[in-house]
């Protein structure tokens, strides 16, 4: 971790502060004094500022809830619907990364790391994320193109989206959708815009993220795996970040 990251998450100053201190001569590591604002820290090293030892930072929180339906992503909602603060009571200051509609359920992370949601949430970044959309009516193949192709929305075309058909019985068809923008109510809008409104919406994919069994209103700590599968993740989006802009409405 960087050291002034390493001093703004223990609560010395804010990452500008800690530059300050660093670029005044007042940072110690393992007993040297430290100049360069990008030093690196490692586990175990001994940091002081003005010759008081600073505890390291708590590790940050990282959860992933199946949300269920009939819940507002955020902590808090004036007009008192349920929200998802409920499943994190008492787990530290997390909140969630990005946000579901009120009747969609499945994959949100929350978590406490603001440099890593910043990342992930980055409209040029453009996390992928998947749905298992119930639909009603059978695509044609005219629809089948406009999906990957980009369908025509109210603010531009979206970005073609990955498609696959997993069942088809009657007048309703599910289908798993996977797109990488976070307009509002994108996927029910695709599918509302060919004339298939959707029935129900579940996320099971949020990038390397997947919800697997969790249940709806199960929350989980990530694995130190999937921890690291979303650094990489969110490292490898920054490096190279999408360069195909959403096209517009000609
Ligand atoms: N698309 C939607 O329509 N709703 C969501 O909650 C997420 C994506």
């Amino acid at each position: 971790m960087r050291l002034n990251k390493f001093l703004a998450s223990a609560g010395v100053a804010s990452r500008r502060g800690a530059d300050a201190l660093i670029g005044a001569g007042k940072v110690r590591i393992n007993g040297k004094q430290v100049h360069e604002l990008g030093t690196i820290v490692d586990n175990g090293d001994c940091i002081e500022v003005d010759g008081k030892r600073v505890a390291p930072p708590a590790a940050p929180t990282y959860l992933l809830l199946n949300k269920p339906r009939g819940v507002v992503t955020t902590l808090r909602d004036p007009q008192g619907r349920p929200t998802v603060a409920q499943f994190v009571a008492g787990r530290s200051r997390v909140f969630p990364v990005g946000r579901l509609d009120y009747a969609t359920s499945g994959v949100l992370l929350l978590t406490d790391d603001g440099d890593l949601a910043h990342g992930l949430l980055h409209p040029r970044f453009g996390v992928e994320k998947t749905y298992r959309a119930e639909i009603s009516g059978r695509l044609s193949p005219q629809d089948v193109r406009s999906l990957l192709q980009g369908v025509f929305l109210d603010d531009g075309r979206a970005a073609g989206a990955k498609l696959r058909v997993l069942a088809a019985a009657g007048d309703r068809c599910v289908v798993e959708v996977t797109i990488h923008e976070g307009r509002n109510r994108q996927v029910r809008r695709m599918f509302e815009a060919l004339g298939h409104p959707v029935r129900a919406l579940t996320r099971t994919r949020f990038g390397p993220l997947r919800l697997g069994e969790l249940a709806p209103g199960q929350i989980r700590t990530l694995t130190s795996k999937e921890i690291d599968a979303l650094q990489r993740y969110r490292r490898r989006a920054t490096e190279s970040p999408r360069t195909t802009p959403p096209e517009v409405t000609p």
